[in-house]
Parts: structure tokens; C-alpha cells; sequence
């Protein structure tokens, strides 16, 4: 059996850190790792590989940035390429980036069975781009690879057979509970950035519905410095939000948050663990703020991950005004975590149960 995965965004690269480790474990597959090029700075990309000891991509098809058109349609075009050449059993897929799209589209149209993992995401905003890969990869996939319950629910309000459907838990969280043994050498993040363990406010910012539209962006940052007056608040900034405040020359406005240019896993991983507060608009680091039991404020209208709002670990505010963002920040320092509930994020065998699944599936 050949199992393609296609990867090629940040946190792509982390999911599939412990379904491929999975795969290899198990041993009656050949995984080929092909790398779209969506991320390609070396702190967005190979960063990631090293880190988390992943297996190189045996194609890396270098599409870079560009308008979703642009970048979907030449991953597409080289993907097919890939595709064709390697007659693989079936591709796995992560999350909801344009290179997730791009892979199930090709898949698809190549009559190659596709696996989806992190399925039935919903955030009931087609507005955002990743709400439209998400839908579509689910749709066409035959493996459905569900974190949570409600994510279960979805797929099946939307019509997809239960029988496509396994609930497996979160990957991130199989990632989060593996890190030590993943680790080689863990940073010293704290010191490098002169941080106080639990005196500092971990941010990060990069939604498109945030940095592309003006108002927003200028509401989030100036929340965060005025958080910034008060405690020590460190950004490690996206590249493309580092891009678009530099276009609105916003840089320099912004004196009371440390911003720094994007972390490895590890170090992302300690800054987040020694953390008071997180705030966010990243799927991802919502989860692991959790995981890491720190409170967090979500600066966006909705989450797909709606256990972490109901329950009481996540406030989401809509970021339209700094004064609202900030005064949830100040809300958000006073939660009494000791009396949350917890969420179930799986038992971290997300990916063992995932790797099982693949081997032992009859693709006809
Ligand atoms: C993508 C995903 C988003 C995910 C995020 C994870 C889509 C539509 N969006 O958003 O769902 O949350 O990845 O981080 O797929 N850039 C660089 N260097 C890089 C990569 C990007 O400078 O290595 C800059 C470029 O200016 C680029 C911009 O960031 O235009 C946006 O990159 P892109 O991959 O298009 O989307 P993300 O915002 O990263
Ligand atoms: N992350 C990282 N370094 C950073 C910012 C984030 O390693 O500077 C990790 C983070 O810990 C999480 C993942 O990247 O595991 C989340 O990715 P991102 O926020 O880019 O995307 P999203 O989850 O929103 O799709």
C-alpha cells in the first residue's frame, strides 16, 4: 500500500508529525510526503521537519503564496503530476488550507480514495476561505477523521454516510502530549525572550478575515498594546501580518508588544505552557491553550472549536473595537480555571487509531 500525504502549511506539518510516526510504527505502508510549497520561510516550513523529526518530502512543488486561484489551481496542476506518477493507494489530507483543497480536488478527479483528517470543522462562515476547503474536502473524501463529537454531528446533519465517519480525537493533542519524547533539545524560549514564567501574555495573529481588513487588524493590535501597558505581551507574528502592518506602516504604533518573527514548536509549545493568558485567532493554538490549561481570548466571530467557548476556556470577542477586545483580555486574566470542566480531546490515540484504520481499510 502507497499513502501520499500532502502537506504545506505550518500546522499541517505538525498534524502529521504523529500519523506518519503511526504509519511507520505499523510498517505495511510506504508514506511518500509531498510538500505543496504553500509555506516556505524556513521558520514556517523546514523548522517543523527538523523539530519533529519528520520524513522529507520527496517532492516539494514550490507554489509559494498567491491568490487562492493562483495557488490552488498551480498546486492542482503539479499535484496531478505527482499523483499520476505515483499511483499511490490513497492521499491523506490535514485540516482546511488551500493545500487541502488541492489535494482532494486532484484525488478526486483521479479516482484516488482520499483521507481527511481533522474533519466536520464547521464555523458557518463561508466568508472565511478555510470554512470552503473544509466543506469540500469532507465532501469528497472516503475517510473521515473526525476530532469531536460535534464535528461527528456535523458531517452527519450534512448527509455523509456514518459508515465514512470514525471519531478518533485530536491529532494536536496527540502532538502536545508527545512533545518531550518528540523533543531533542528543548529551547530556552523563556530566557531568550527574558520572560518570567507565568508574568507574560503569549499573542498571535493571522486570520486573513483579520489582517485583510484594516479596522480589525488596527482594533487587535491596539488592544494588545494596551494590554502591553500593563503586562509584557510577546507576538510571534505571522509573516503575513508582519507584511500587511508594514504596508499600513503600523510597525512603529505598537511599542508595548515584543513582536518576534515565527517559533518553532518547541519553543511555541514552552511559550505557551509558561503563558498567563493566550490570545488568538489561530485554530490551533486555541486547542493547545487548553491543553496547556491557560486561559484564552479569541479575537474572531466564531470558533469551529465550540467546547472550548461553552466551556468556559475561551472567550471569543468579536474584534471590531479595541476597548471590547481589551476589556475581554482583562475578563479573561480573572478566570478560576480550577473550577472548569475538561474537554475530550481523545485519549492521545488519535494518530495510532488513524494509522490502524488506513492499514487495515479495503480501498477496492
Ligand atoms: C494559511 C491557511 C490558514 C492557516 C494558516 C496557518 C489557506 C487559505 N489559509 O494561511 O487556514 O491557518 O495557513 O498558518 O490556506 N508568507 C510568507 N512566508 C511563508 C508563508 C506565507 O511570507 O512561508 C506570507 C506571504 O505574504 C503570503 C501570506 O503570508 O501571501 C499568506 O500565506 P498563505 O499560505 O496564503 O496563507 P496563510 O495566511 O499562511
Ligand atoms: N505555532 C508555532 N510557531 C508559531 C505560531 C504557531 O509553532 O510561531 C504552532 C502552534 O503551536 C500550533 C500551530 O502552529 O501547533 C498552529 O498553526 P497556525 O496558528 O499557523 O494555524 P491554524 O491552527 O490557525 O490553522
Amino acid at each position: 500500500m502507497k499513502i501520499l500525504t500532502i502537506l504545506g502549511a505550518r500546522p499541517q506539518f505538525i498534524k502529521s508529525a504523529v500519523v506518519s510516526s503511526e504509519l511507520k510504527k505499523i510498517g505495511l505502508c510506504e508514506e511518500i510526503i509531498v510538500h505543496t510549497g504553500q509555506h516556505y520561510d524556513d521558520n514556517m516550513s523546514n523548522i517543523f521537519f527538523e523539530q519533529l523529526s519528520l520524513q522529507s518530502p520527496k517532492y516539494n512543488l514550490g507554489v509559494g503564496s498567491g491568490t487562492h486561484g493562483y495557488q490552488t489551481g498551480m498546486m492542482m496542476i503539479r499535484l496531478e503530476e505527482v499523483i499520476l506518477e505515483e499511483k499511490p493507494t490513497a492521499i491523506i489530507v490535514y485540516g482546511d488550507t488551500n493545500s487541502t483543497l488541492a489535494g482532494s480536488l486532484v484525488a478526486a478527479k483521479l479516482q484516488i480514495k482520499s483521507i481527511h483528517v481533522e474533519a466536520g470543522l464547521r464555523s458557518w462562515n463561508r466568508s472565511m476561505p478555510e470554512e470552503i476547503n473544509r466543506v469540500v474536502s469532507d465532501h469528497l473524501a472516503d475517510i473521515l477523521f473526525s476530532p469531536t463529537e460535534t464535528s461527528v454531528t456535523n458531517l452527519i446533519n450534512e448527509g455523509i454516510s456514518k459508515t465514512k465517519i470514525e471519531l478518533v480525537g485530536d491529532v494536536m493533542y496527540d502532538v502536545f502530549l508527545r512533545q518531550e519524547s518528540l523533543s531533542k533539545n528543548l529551547n530556552n524560549a523563556l530566557e531568550k525572550h527574558n520572560l518570567k514564567r507565568g508574568d507574560y501574555i503569549l499573542a498571535t495573529l493571522h486570520r486573513a478575515e483579520n489582517t485583510d481588513n484594516l479596522d480589525r487588524l488596527k482594533a487587535i493590535i491596539t488592544a494588545l498594546d494596551m494590554l502591553g501597558q500593563k503586562f509584557q505581551v510577546i507576538v510571534p507574528l505571522h509573516p503575513r501580518t508582519l507584511t500587511k502592518l508594514k504596508a499600513n506602516l503600523l510597525v512603529e504604533n505598537y511599542r508595548h508588544v515584543s513582536i518576534i518573527e515565527p517559533v518553532g514548536y518547541l519553543e511555541m509549545y514552552e511559550l505557551e505552557a509558561n503563558s498567563r493568558l493566550i490570545c488568538t485567532d489561530s485554530g490551533g493554538v486555541q486547542k493547545e491553550a487548553y491543553f496547556h490549561r491557560v486561559p484564552c481570548v479569541t479575537y474572531r466571530n466564531e470558533t469551529e472549536w465550540i467546547e472550548l467557548v461553552s466551556s468556559g476556556w475561551n472567550y471569543l470577542v468579536e474584534p471590531t473595537d479595541a476597548e471590547s477586545i481589551y476589556r475581554t483580555f482583562l475578563k479573561a486574566l480573572e478566570t478560576q480555571t480550577a473550577s472548569l470542566p475538561t474537554i475530550n480531546y481523545g485519549g492521545g490515540k488519535a494518530s495510532e487509531e488513524i494509522a490502524k484504520k488506513i492499514v487495515s481499510y479495503k480501498f477496492g
